[in-house]
C-alpha cells in the first residue's frame, strides 16, 4: 500500500495506473468494520481502491467534536493494508483546504432535515469536501455507507445535479453481534452508555417487525419507537423521522422505499442509525 499526502503526488500516481477502473472509499479514519465492508466491495468492484483519511473540519459544528475525534493513523494503516487497499490518501488540512478558498457545494432541501436540521452547516462540509476528493481522484466508483443514509442521498443528488462521472455505491451497514451499528464514535460511550445504545438497533427492529406485520401507519411506528428507545434513562432523542428514501419527503403512511431513521444522545455522544423498508 501507498501512503501520500499530496495532491500533486497522488495525481501522478494515478495518472500511471489509468485506464484501470478506481474504486474510492472516503473516511475520516479510525477504521472500523464499517469502513473495510466498502473496500471489500470497492476490491469486487474495481482494479485499484483509493482510500482517503480526512477529518474535514468544514463538517463539524462549533461545538462539536473536531478536537476530539478519534485518531490512529498507524493503526488505520495497518488495517487498510490488510484489508487490500492499493493507496490511502491522507492529507493534512492545509493541503485541502489552503489559505483563501471561497467555494462551498450546498445542496438543497434534502440536507435541511434531521441530520442537518441539528448539524447546521454539516452536509455543505461533506458536499464541499467529497466535491474536492472526487476531483482530486476521479474514481469510477465511490462506496459509501448506508449508516449514513441521508449522507448516501446528499452525496447522489450532488454526483447527478453537478455531472460529476461517478458511480455511487450505497453498501450495507455492519453492526455489532448485538445490533449496535459500527461507528467511530462508540469509542466515546461509557459500558452503561454502551448497553444502553442498543436501543436503537432494538427500536428499528421493533418498527420493522411491525411492518411486516402490515402496520403502516407512522405516527404508530414512531411512538413504538419512541417507547422503546425511553427504556434507556440515559438516552436523549434528537429525532425519530420516517421519510420516502431518497427524496427524505415525510411520510404519513409508509409506501415505497422507507428510511426510518434515529439519533439519540447518550451523554456527550451522538448516535445516528437507520432501517430501509419496502412497503407494498
Ligand atoms: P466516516 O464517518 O469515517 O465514514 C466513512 C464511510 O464509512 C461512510 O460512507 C460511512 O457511511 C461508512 N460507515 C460508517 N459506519 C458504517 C457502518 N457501521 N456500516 C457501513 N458503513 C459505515 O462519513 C464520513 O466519514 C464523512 O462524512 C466523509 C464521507 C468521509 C466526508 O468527510
Amino acid at each position: 500500500m501507498r501512503v501520500v499526502s499530496s495532491i500533486r503526488e497522488l495525481r501522478a500516481m494515478l495518472k500511471e495506473m489509468r485506464p484501470k477502473t478506481i474504486g474510492f472509499v472516503p473516511t475520516m479514519g479510525y477504521l472500523h468494520e464499517g469502513h473495510l465492508s466498502l473496500v471489500e466491495k470497492a476490491k469486487e468492484m474495481s482494479d485499484v481502491v483509493v482510500m482517503s483519511i480526512f477529518v474535514n473540519p468544514l463538517q463539524f459544528g462549533l461545538n462539536e467534536d473536531l478536537e476530539k475525534y478519534p485518531r490512529d493513523i498507524e493503526r488505520d494503516c495497518r488495517l487498510a493494508e490488510a484489508q487490500g487497499v492499493d493507496i490511502l490518501f491522507f492529507p493534512p488540512v492545509e493541503e485541502m483546504y489552503p489559505p483563501g478558498s471561497k467555494t462551498i457545494v450546498s445542496v438543497k432541501e434534502i440536507t435541511e432535515c434531521m441530520c442537518g436540521a441539528s448539524r447546521p452547516g454539516h452536509f455543505d462540509g461533506v458536499a464541499t469536501v467529497v466535491t474536492k476528493l472526487f476531483n482530486i481522484v476521479q474514481p469510477d466508483y465511490a462506496f459509501f455507507g448506508m449508516k449514513d443514509a441521508q449522507q448516501v442521498a446528499v452525496i447522489t443528488q450532488m454526483v447527478r445535479d453537478l455531472n460529476i462521472p461517478v458511480e455511487i455505491v450505497p453498501c450495507p451497514i455492519v453492526r455489532e453481534a448485538d445490533g449496535l451499528a459500527l461507528s467511530s464514535r462508540n469509542v466515546y460511550l461509557s459500558p452503561e452508555e454502551r448497553k444502553q445504545a442498543l436501543v436503537l438497533s432494538r427500536s428499528l427492529k421493533r418498527a420493522q417487525e411491525m411492518v411486516e406485520c402490515g402496520e403502516r401507519d407512522a405516527t404508530v411506528l414512531r411512538t413504538a419507537i419512541e417507547s422503546v428507545i425511553q427504556e434507556s434513562p440515559l438516552a436523549d432523542i434528537d429525532y425519530i423521522e420516517i421519510r420516502s428514501y431518497p427524496e427524505l419527503v415525510p411520510l404519513e403512511e409508509l409506501r415505497g422505499d422507507c428510511l426510518i431513521a434515529l439519533a439519540v444522545r447518550f451523554g456527550r455522544t451522538r448516535l445516528i442509525d437507520n432501517i430501509m423498508l419496502v412497503a407494498s
